[in-house]
């Protein structure tokens, strides 16, 4: 399957799709691929909002800047434009399946699928937990898995 786009999703997109964007951009462009990046919540709240801001400050350390990202929800489209579609946690997976009204083309994934196939961990929300350097580690290891096993080199 050739996969040109990418949408994270989470529930507020200001934590760990935003995240997950920026990183998956920075190791794409690395290994000279060419594949469209975005991310999305499944919730409204922030609209327009730039990245929570511990959020943004754990990721300017590791490398990955957030700051000119703007959250938005996930709309009807987004199910045809995307290829594959990352959900952080079993919940926003739930919350896209009840968002899908029509038939789409867009593959929907875990995105602890690339963790561990069998028992896909979620991804722990840093906006409760409060560990952004733990949410960001995870975020970094499954997206290293992912390129390897939808892009091998
Ligand atoms: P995210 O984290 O889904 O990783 O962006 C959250 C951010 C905000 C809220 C919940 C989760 N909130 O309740 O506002």
């Amino acid at each position: 399957m050739m996969i040109n786009s990418v949408l994270f999703v989470c529930l507020g997109n200001i934590c760990r799709s935003p995240t997950a964007e920026a990183i998956f951009r920075e190791k794409a462009r690395r290994r000279g691929l060419s594949v469209i990046a975005d991310s999305a919540g499944t919730a409204g709240w922030h609209l327009g909002k730039a990245p929570y801001e511990p959020m943004q400050t754990t990721a300017a350390e590791f490398g990955y800047d957030l700051s000119p990202l703007r959250a938005r929800q996930v709309v009807q489209k987004d199910f045809s434009n995307f290829d594959l579609i990352i959900a952080m946690d079993q919940q926003n997976l739930l919350d896209l399946k009840t968002l899908t009204l029509r038939a789409n083309t867009a593959h929907l994934r875990l995105m602890g699928a690339y963790i561990s196939a069998g028992s896909p961990p979620d991804i722990p929300d840093p906006y409760y937990t409060r560990d952004f350097v733990g949410a960001l580690k995870i975020i970094e290891q499954a997206i290293g898995n992912m390129l390897s096993a939808q892009w091998p080199k």
